[in-house]
């Protein structure tokens, strides 16, 4: 945009860094509706505290509620929740947090486009890998058997796709490891991540 002139603030994101001795990134967890992701955040920022590491969660559920409260779940407008998503997670990367940031985020261009924005070296992607047929069977929320009725529409993997990441860092099988192994697993393939250099 023009006239916009950013101020050279003296203190960045590598002080910040340094003050809490660690580096900050953003972990981002994509995958269906009741898959797991924010009880796998959940137990990963627990994890993450004990070690001392400053953290920050970001979920769709949340989100929606505030922020972005005027987006519905069209296509577009889950690219514009997303898009606002990602800048608030580079914020807080910037601010010195890891940022746990679990969004369905459904279509590999979402996902890319997140990673462009928060840049690809501060951009782990986790999959949380449950089946439709897991996720609808647990309801937790009964959002399903409302899709199925017609009461919602537009629901992720009943009337609206949800595209498998080609390529995460990590893969979580919900169906074969629990949640409390994977999220011990994530914080090992994270600590050198996390080493300043
Ligand atoms: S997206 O696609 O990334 O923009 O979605 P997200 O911001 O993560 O929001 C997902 C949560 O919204 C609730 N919900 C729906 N999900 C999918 N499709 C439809 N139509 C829908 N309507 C409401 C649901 O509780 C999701 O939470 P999670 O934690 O994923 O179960």
């Amino acid at each position: 945009m023009s006239n916009i002139q950013t101020f050279n603030f003296s203190l960045g994101r590598k002080e910040r860094n340094k003050l809490n001795n660690h580096t900050s990134f953003v972990v981002w967890f994509t995958g269906l509706s009741g898959s797991g992701k924010s009880t796998l955040a959940n137990m990963l920022e627990k994890l993450l505290y004990e070690a001392k590491v400053k953290t920050f969660i970001l979920d769709g559920d949340s989100l929606r509620k505030g922020l972005n409260k005027e987006l519905n779940f069209s296509n577009k407008e889950r690219e514009e929740n997303l898009r606002v998503a990602a800048e608030v997670a580079k914020i807080l990367v910037n601010s010195g947090s890891v940022v746990l940031a679990s969004f369905i985020s459904p279509k590999q261009t979402n996902r890319d486009m997140v990673k462009e924005i928060i840049g690809k070296d501060d951009f782990i992607e986790v999959f949380v890998n449950t089946s439709l047929e897991t996720c609808e069977k647990r309801d937790v929320k009964g959002l399903y058997k409302k899709a199925r009725a017609g009461e919602i529409k537009n629901f992720t993997g009943i009337d609206s796709p949800y595209e498998k990441p080609l390529n995460p860092e990590i893969e979580i099988n919900t169906e074969k490891e629990n949640l409390e192994e994977a999220a011990n697993r994530i914080v090992n393939l994270l600590q050198k991540k996390l080493e300043l250099k």
